[in-house]
């Protein structure tokens, strides 16, 4: 076992274990599992943290997306763009839903979709017969994506816009949360995130309430207004009492912890600048939520070795972007290519990050990484 962790959730347990196991005793004293007060009150609260219009709670990140589809209207013959540079669930949740999910490129600075890439596959859906209908856009590694350019291209083509928010809740453009840009934002609260919970979870905020009585119903079986009626095909995703109780108790020291991501992030770009190639990019105006500190590294496989030699755990972000993998290689790509999809897959490599790593453990993390470069 690395004895440096690679995201630390023990040091966070310590912080609050008291009000944790208080926050779950009060669960197990009242008994409403399913939708219990606290899944409301943590809607609430979440509402107010990212000044989303309202905020359905669901089972899972990866539901947060389906539901969020299904509730637009989007199905079989629909176009739904997303970068092929993510976790596979983005892509999934589109499948799932019986659209064609059609792969997007990614900028390089911050590897958030890119809008020119959009327009391209955009005009080429366009001359086929898939409507376009939607556009999904990843924060990824808790870097926001440039929702002005993407909304402007989404805005002209009438697209719905989501921000698949999973890795970037808390994130801010100029002071907004993501989901005061996209139409929809969709989140996880699997617990490696920025805000996690002790097992799955997921949220859907939104821009406009008009949405939320039919995600509400799509989430519970489709059930309808009058007793023993369902009148949609929906799904069961809530997410747990007892999560909720632990994400309220969580979500309270949120806004520290994005803050010690932060200075991880800062004291990081300060001891590696001049040693890696370029420390991770932050647009001006935004604040990452560093779900990954992701540094590009030529000989990633010797680095990963290297540093793994040394104790630590290391990781390689995505080797495989979704269009390689073998269930989404008949999906279309943007005929402009994929390029730097293609070129961040060799490079990007991600050290560890949480916001209780300490001064003493990052001064070894970045003496492993000088000893790898000088070797
Ligand atoms: C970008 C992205 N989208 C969606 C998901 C899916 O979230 P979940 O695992 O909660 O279904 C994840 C999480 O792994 C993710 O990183």
């Amino acid at each position: 076992m690395p004895s440096i962790p690679f995201i630390d959730l023990q040091s966070q347990r310590a912080r609050i274990s008291g009000e944790i196991d208080a926050a779950i005793a009060r669960v197990l004293d009242h008994g409403q599992f399913i939708l219990g007060p606290e899944v409301t009150e943590f809607e609430q609260a979440l509402k107010a943290f990212e000044n989303a219009k309202a905020v359905v709670a669901c089972a899972n990140g990866t539901d947060a997306i389906v539901l969020s589809l299904k509730a637009l209207g989007i199905g079989s013959g629909d176009a739904v763009f997303c970068p092929s540079y993510t976790y596979t669930a983005t892509a999934e949740a589109i499948v799932l839903v019986g659209a064609t999910p059609v792969f997007v490129d990614i900028v390089p600075e911050t590897y958030g979709m890119c809008s020119r890439s959009l327009t391209v596959a955009i005009k080429d859906v366009l001359k086929g017969d898939l409507k376009p209908k939607a556009v999904i856009a990843v924060d990824l590694f808790g870097h926001p994506a440039d929702y002005e350019a993407l909304s402007a291209v989404s805005d002209s083509y009438d697209l719905s816009l989501i921000s698949d928010n999973a890795q970037s809740i808390g994130s801010r453009i100029n002071g907004k949360s993501t989901a005061e840009y996209a139409d929809i934002a969709t989140t996880s609260f699997f617990p490696a995130k920025p805000l996690g919970c002790y097992g799955d979870g997921g949220a859907i905020l939104l821009k406009d309430d008009g949405l939320v009585a039919k995600l509400r119903s799509l989430a519970f079986h489709g059930r309808g207004a009058e007793a023993f009626d369902h009148d949609k095909i929906g799904c069961n995703s809530r997410l747990d009492t007892v999560q909720a109780a632990v994400l309220l108790e969580k979500l309270k020291i949120f806004k520290d912890e994005i803050t010690e991501r932060n200075h991880v992030a800062d004291r990081y770009a300060q001891q590696l600048s001049g040693v890696i190639k370029a420390v991770p990019y932050v647009k001006d105006g935004c604040t990452s939520t560093w779900a990954q500190y992701a540094i590009e590294v030529d000989d990633r496989d010797a680095f990963l070795a290297y540093m793994r030699g040394q104790n630590l755990p290391v990781a390689a972000y995505y080797p495989r972007p979704v269009h390689e993998q073998t269930a989404y290689t008949d999906f279309p790509v943007v005929s402009s290519g994929l390029q730097e999809t293609n070129r961040v897959k060799l490079f990007a490599a991600a050290l560890p990050m949480h916001a209780y790593l300490s001064q003493t453990d990052q001064d070894i993390i970045c003496a492993a990484v000088r000893g790898f470069y000088q070797a």
